[in-house]
């Protein structure tokens, strides 16, 4: 399997797809080296990836799991660990997880000594397809999702989907929400195969998923790193999901969940505003549904759900900004939109 480059302004970096766990490869630190990861996919995996870190010295940080915990408290433990155990700047922290570790160790590892290396091993298929690649990086807080964070690129990115054996069905459907997500805006053709593909969940099928996927996202991380522009279409479907996951407190539904949900939103109101045909968007709903992914969500105030369209990344002097597709393949980013076509699309989900 190949090696794909991530070429910013600032840095390049290999994110290699291949059989990590039984290949020679190591991680080398200069200096010393603090794993992160949580008790799930350590006892899972940790044993198998220490031996393949070389470092003065190797230390292991386990924070809780899940979605609720992707906040400060885990980053000010990270931190805690990283200087009780005297790690300097040529140290290396270590992300062995899912999209939330990914998410707080770019995040960690940025603000440490006002920045030191990381090195991603994404063990979700979400983490592989979309965050660990293109260091958006951050921590969720009591305003909403991924408030608080940065850009910080790691410095190489490891994925082998052997790590998927262990990852529950629901999980892998989540992930491909991002997968969807990424060829409805960029790739009809690879929208297409979607459409028709027979197994969904074994290896065969998804490393060729996870291969466009990060070809994709390479391609617009390099044209634009910090998302002032055709970045923010990877965030189609994003800016209702992040409403839905902070509204259920982030218990409900996975991220991935929440996208499906969020695109199926962003569709109603592409079709609303003509950009998206009937076909098509039965053509992405026929395929959320083959995910199993639900598109189903009760909006219970519509005032206070458009109210928190405001704190989306993407808002700006009080402008709201949303990414929808235009056709399949195409996507269109629109901050024309009236308050009164936002509630008209909201209102379909308050019924
Ligand atoms: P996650 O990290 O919470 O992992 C999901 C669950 O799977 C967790 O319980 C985890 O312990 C478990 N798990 C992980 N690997 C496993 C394995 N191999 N076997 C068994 N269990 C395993 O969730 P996620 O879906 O990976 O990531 C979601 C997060 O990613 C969200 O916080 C989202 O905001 C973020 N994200 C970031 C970007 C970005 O560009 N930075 C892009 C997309 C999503
Ligand atoms: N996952 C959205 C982005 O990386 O921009």
């Amino acid at each position: 399997m190949p090696t794909l480059t991530i070429q910013t302004l600032s840095t390049s970096y290999p994110v290699v797809i291949d059989e990590f766990l039984h290949n020679d490869t190591c991680i080398t630190s200069q200096s010393k080296a603090l794993i992160v990861s949580n008790p799930k996919v350590a006892g899972l995996y940790l044993h198998k990836v220490l031996p393949k870190i070389q470092a003065q010295e190797v230390f292991v940080c386990i924070v809780p799991d899940g979605e609720e915990h992707k906040n400060m408290q885990s980053i000010e433990q990270i931190l805690q660990c990283a200087f009780a155990n005297r790690l300097d700047r040529k140290s290396l922290m270590i992300a062995l997880g899912g999209g939330v570790i990914s998410d707080m160790v770019g995040f960690a590892s940025g603000i440490f000594e006002r920045g030191i290396s990381y090195v991603s091993i994404p063990t979700t298929l979400l983490a592989q397809v979309d965050a660990s690649v293109g260091g958006k990086c951050g921590v969720n807080n009591a305003y909403g999702k991924n408030l608080i964070g940065l850009f910080h690129q790691p410095s190489a990115v490891y994925i082998d989907a052997e790590f998927l054996h262990t990852l529950s069905r629901r999980e892998i459907r989540a992930g491909l929400a991002e997968v969807l997500k990424v060829f409805v805006c960029f790739d009809e053709q690879a929208f297409t195969k979607l459409e028709t593909l027979e197994s969904l969940e074994s290896k065969s099928a998804l490393l060729p998923l996870i291969q466009r996927s990060i070809e994709i996202k390479a391609k617009v991380v390099e044209q634009d790193e910090r998302e002032s522009g055709i970045r923010a279409a990877l965030n189609y479907g994003h800016t209702f999901a992040h409403i839905i996951e902070m509204q259920t407190h982030y218990k409900r539904f996975l991220h991935g969940e929440a996208v499906a949900i969020g695109i199926a939103m962003a569709n109603t109101l592409a079709q609303q505003l003509g950009s998206l045909s009937a076909v098509d968007s039965k053509r992405i709903s026929a395929v959320l549904a083959r995910f199993g992914l639900d598109e189903s969500y009760h909006i219970d105030d519509i005032e206070a759900f458009y109210q928190a369209f405001f704190l989306d990344k993407k808002s700006s002097n009080n402008k709201l900004r949303f990414i929808l597709p235009e056709g399949i393949g195409g996507f269109s980013l629109r901050d024309d939109i009236s308050k009164e076509q936002i509630l008209a699309c909201l209102q379909h989900y308050a019924r």
